[in-house]
């Protein structure tokens, strides 16, 4: 990693491997790969829709920060959200574009890098600004969460996940066992104590007013890239309600909720 890289290495990454792409074995683009996109990673990532809540947005004005290939973008607009989601990787862009499109889905998709959100949406506009494993990839974070104050409703919600530093996941790093994507090569990956979010919410004008912890990946690797989801033997010896223990208090997604202050 380097967290000195630039955002055009940042845009470079991401238009090579556009995250989750591969997801899905059936030809990239088509109703059945996106169906299954969205069936593995919320099979993955279990606590994606009770973190969006995505029933609670109908009629209201969303902005998703890092849409990616789409899958929560789909799903707020079924839900009947007015839908804006800006995205770096142009390559992630064009497909995200194309899932609306098979799904008959009306949205606006604006190819743009969050820390210069302002210049391509309006201010004080949104209900609910929402980013998913996004901001801690950019090189300068704490721009992206200034542009957010500019553009939330006074009213409005901060939904975002960012990387936790006090996670079995970072741990592991540090170990020497594991790296922040799927995918090696990822140039940024910044993680966060509690404190610090709670601190550079604060210091943009936000009110941080729930953190928890989720997301300890449990699957053999070399198994999960082939479609197979094998518990590693150290997890699968532990009683489920003791991985969810784990999970609580060393989950790699911090999920935050935050309103204007
Ligand atoms: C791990 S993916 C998450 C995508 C999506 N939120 C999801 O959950 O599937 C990170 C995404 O952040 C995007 N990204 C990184 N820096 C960005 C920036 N400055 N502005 C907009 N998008 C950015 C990348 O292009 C990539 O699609």
């Amino acid at each position: 990693m380097n967290q000195m890289a630039t955002i055009e290495t940042v845009a470079d990454y991401w238009n090579r491997r556009p995250c989750n792409i591969r997801h899905s074995r059936a030809p990239i683009g088509s109703r059945e790969y996106f169906d299954e996109v969205e069936q593995r990673k919320y099979f993955v990532e279990p606590h994606i829709p009770g973190f969006a809540q995505f029933d609670r947005w109908r009629d209201k004005r969303v902005l998703e920060i890092g849409c990616g290939l789409g899958t929560d973008a789909t799903n707020f607009v079924r839900a009947g959200a007015e839908y804006t989601g800006i995205e770096l990787s142009q390559v992630s862009l064009d497909l995200a574009r194309t899932r609306l499109d098979v799904f008959a889905l009306d949205a606006t998709l604006i190819q743009a890098d969050a820390e210069r959100l302002g210049e391509h949406v309006r201010r004080a506009s949104f209900d609910l600004i929402y980013s998913f494993g996004v901001i801690h990839h950019t090189p300068n974070p704490e721009a992206v969460i200034r542009q957010a104050r500019q553009v939330i409703h006074p009213d409005g919600e901060f939904r975002l996940m960012l990387y936790a530093r006090d996670s079995w996941k970072d741990t592991m790093i540090d170990a020497g066992f594991d790296q922040p994507e799927a995918q090696s090569g990822c140039p940024i990956a910044f993680t966060y104590s509690q404190a610090e979010v709670r601190q550079m919410l604060r210091a943009n004008d936000f009110l941080a007013t729930e953190i928890t912890q989720d997301h300890i990946f449990p699957y053999v690797i070399e198994k999960y890239v082939n479609y197979e989801y094998e518990l590693q033997p150290w997890f699968a010896a532990m009683p489920q309600p003791m991985f969810r223990a784990l999970e609580r208090r060393f989950g790699w997604h911090m999920l935050i909720v935050a309103k204007p202050a």
